[in-house]
């Protein structure tokens, strides 16, 4: 399989601050990688480096197999839109894009059109772009990223500010363009149920290091089954799943709701002890992690 991107111990300090912190990323041809990570995480600084506009304090980037260290022309193959894309308010969605095309050097006006249309933003090339919604700058964003035809396109945070048809629209736009145009995509984002929704693989960054990379269907597979029991009193309930029932393999989950890992199919056993030690037991079902709390337990979050 193609390698589009490996970093090989990627740190960034500033000051006495890691921002990044030996960090392993491998992303491949096809992918759709959600780089997932709370605010302040390192993802920003991580793109950056990638993108040669921040110099890596240490460690190595690898684009299409190349060391790309002072190798600009690797960059060619990129698209990007880091924080927010920035235009001309005062100008129209085709002007803005005509600017970036001559300051790129791409050659012929065809591939504004094509952008546009990729986005399915065509009909309001001659509009300013003040009178453009959060959700249409994206577009433009996304449209500008695509015009010297990347090969892969890295997002930061796309979804930001929009609302959840925004959201939608962006991530079926994603999906089209990985499945229809064969772009592989770095989208970071700090919202979980986005990304679960449309990665083949995770990466997950917290305080600078990747805590986990991870496909999506490996997650899938790995997710825990669990028992989880509401009673009335989780001290003593811990106790009895312990003592009498030799249970060892669980967790306090929020106040008087467990999580067991373990023995799950003797469900209704525990019910029974549970019971008959008289604690109240108002649920007692079979469940599977979610990937929200595979995430959370990995950053050590509630
Ligand atoms: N130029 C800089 N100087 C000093 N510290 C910086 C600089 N750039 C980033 N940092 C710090 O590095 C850490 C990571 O920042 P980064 O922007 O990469 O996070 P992020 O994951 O993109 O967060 P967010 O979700 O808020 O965009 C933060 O603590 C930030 O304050
Ligand atoms: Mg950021």
């Amino acid at each position: 399989m193609d390698t589009i991107l490996k970093t090989y111990n990627l740190t960034r300090y500033f000051k006495n601050f890691t921002a990044v912190d030996n960090l392993n990323m491998t992303i491949e041809k096809g992918d759709i990688y959600g780089f997932l990570g709370e605010n302040g995480a390192g993802k920003t600084t991580t793109i950056r480096m990638i993108m040669q506009l921040v110099k890596p304090s240490s460690g190595e980037i690898e684009l299409f197999s190349q060391k790309s260290a002072n190798s600009r022309y690797l960059l060619q193959k990129i698209g990007s839109i880091i924080e927010y894309p920035g235009f001309y308010p005062n100008l129209t969605a085709g002007e803005n894009l005509e600017i970036h095309r001559r300051m790129m050097g791409i050659q012929g006006k065809n591939c504004i059109d094509e952008a546009l249309k990729l986005v399915d933003i065509r009909d309001v090339k001659n509009k300013k772009v003040k009178e453009f919604s959060l959700g249409m700058k994206q577009r433009l964003g996304i449209a500008r990223a695509l015009l010297h035809h990347p090969e892969f396109l890295i997002l930061d945070e796309p979804t930001n500010g929009l609302d959840p048809t925004g959201i939608k629209e962006i991530r079926e736009l994603i999906l089209e363009l990985c499945h229809k145009q064969n772009i592989t995509f770095l989208i970071s984002s700090h919202i979980l149920s986005e990304i679960q929704l449309m990665a083949t693989k995770i990466g997950i960054i917290h305080r600078g290091s990747l805590l986990e990379e991870i496909s999506y269907d490996e997650l899938q597979k790995r997710n825990r089954h669990y028992i989880n029991i509401k009673v009335n009193d989780d001290k003593k309930a811990s106790f009895v799943l312990e003592e009498k029932l030799n249970i060892h393999d669980y967790i306090i989950w929020e106040k008087n709701n467990l999580r067991v890992y373990e023995k799950l199919q003797e469900i209704s056993n525990i019910n029974r002890i549970l019971v008959s030690n008289n604690l109240s037991v108002e649920e007692i079902c079979l469940k599977i992690d979610s990937l929200e709390d595979h995430f959370l337990r990995l950053t050590g979050g509630k």
